[in-house]
């Protein structure tokens, strides 16, 4: 009998649930595996026991380490579902290594480069004005998620992409599919089809008729043989879901979070130096960190760590979530504290795959967080907390809904 065979009945299933009650917190059950050390088995869903990297800085070092992969057809690779594509499958350059990985990654760096999304700075404003106007102007009780926090980030991807915003009840309810674990693989690999048939089509009016967008930028690559059409078209996929969902969920749930404290609310209302403001983003994004699931690789060649050695072929998570509440990075890491120096989380991930996207969702939510509480200064839940249905089962945590009053 193997050691592993001895301990399985030990090892924690994971993903776990989070406990009921704390909606902000890592799973008790992952924290617990933190003080048990920096590396520990648990099992997925198929029976595999790959290695939970426990703590933040062997996540940070890991993560930067050219021996894991991404590609989910690496042996040992800790797949999330039966249905994670494979490499031939798509998904585009978030499941490729380096060369091919920062090869297509630098097509699309320079439109998401921090100079850039700060010219977009004052067209979110108008964007995020507006919407207040409409939530202000219209009925009470209204659910936050579907009047504003979804909206901001569909109507500023779609822009950048070059995306008809007009289409927005197609790609949102596509996109819900695919970040949902409880939907059958299936339904997750139609939805995929649909968002990559919708893009790829729009990608071929591009190439007639180019605008300024993202996706005639790619469109432009197909033409000199640099990119395939259906490598576009994933690419395409990645961008519009990446670009909306996560921010959305950011809004919401760090809007139901601050309401939950009151104190560190005020403190953020009050705050007149726009630093405080996108101090206060980074804390929300560690204090919640909404890509929950753990970062997945596989190793390609042995590695040691605190005196054991991952063998090639194994599988590695890293998960963020409680990377992010180490008390070593972060002292008395449960506490949201929008004081506190927050920005070296891993909420983005870390290393080459590290969040493309992330001067974007960054400014969004600096927007976002800077405004609405001051616009609508006594907004408030229009439920009891324990009734907000959460996303326990979304690879992305966050609110389905948020009813909201002032
Ligand atoms: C608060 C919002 C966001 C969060 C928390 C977030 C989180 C993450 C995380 C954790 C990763 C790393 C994945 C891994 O290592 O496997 C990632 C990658 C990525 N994100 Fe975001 N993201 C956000 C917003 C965005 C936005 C607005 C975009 C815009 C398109 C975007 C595009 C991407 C892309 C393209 C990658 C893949 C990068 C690569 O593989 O090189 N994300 N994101």
């Amino acid at each position: 009998m193997s050691i592993l065979e001895d301990v399985d009945g030990a090892l924690l299933d994971y993903p776990a649930a989070k406990a009921p009650g704390c909606p902000f917190d890592p799973p008790a059950g992952v924290r617990e595996l933190q003080q048990q050390g920096p590396l520990v088995r648990v099992r997925l869903w198929d029976g595999s026991t790959p290695w939970l990297v426990t703590r933040y800085a062997d996540q940070r070092a890991l993560l930067g380490d050219a021996r894991v992969s991404a590609d989910p057809d690496s042996p040992g690779y800790p797949l999330q579902t039966a249905g994670t594509p494979s490499r031939q499958q798509g998904l585009s350059f978030i499941r490729l290594d380096d060369p091919e990985h920062a090869r297509q990654r630098r097509m699309v760096t320079a439109p998401f480069a921090i100079k850039r999304i700060e010219a977009m700075r004052p067209g979110v404003q108008e964007i995020v004005d507006g919407l207040i106007d409409d939530l202000l102007a219209g009925p009470r009780p209204v659910d936050l998620v579907d009047a504003f926090a979804l909206p901001v980030p569909s109507l500023v991807i779609c822009r950048l992409l070059g995306v008809p915003y007009e289409d927005h009840d197609f790609f949102q309810a596509n996109s819900k599919v695919l970040i949902r674990m409880s939907v059958s693989e299936d339904e997750r690999a139609a939805a995929r089809r649909r968002l990559a048939d919708y893009l790829d089509d729009l990608v071929g009016r591009k190439l007639a008729e180019p605008d300024d967008g993202v996706l005639s930028l790619l469109a432009e690559r197909i033409g000199t043989g640099e990119l395939t059409r259906d490598a576009v078209a994933q690419m395409a996929v990645l961008l519009l879901v990446a670009g909306h969902e996560t921010t959305a969920n950011m809004i919401a749930l760090g809007t139901f979070a601050l309401l939950q404290h009151p104190e560190e609310l005020a403190r953020l209302r009050a705050a007149e130096d726009p630093r405080e403001v996108a101090g206060a983003v980074e804390e929300l994004l560690r204090y919640l960190t909404i890509v929950h699931t753990g970062r997945r690789r596989a190793v390609l060649e042995d590695i040691e760590l605190a005196g054991q050695t991952i063998r090639a072929g194994e599988g590695l998570i890293f998960p963020n979530d409680i990377g992010n509440r180490d008390p070593e990075a972060f002292p008395d890491p449960d506490r949201l504290d929008l004081g506190r120096a927050a920005r070296h989380h891993v909420a983005f991930g870390f290393g080459v795959h590290q969040c493309l996207g992330q001067p974007l969702a960054r400014m969004e939510l600096q927007v976002v967080y800077g405004t609405l509480y001051r616009r609508i200064p006594s907004l408030r839940l229009a439920v009891d907390a324990a009734e907000v249905p959460l996303k326990h089962d979304g690879f992305v945590y966050g609110a389905y809904c948020l009813p909201v009053t002032w």
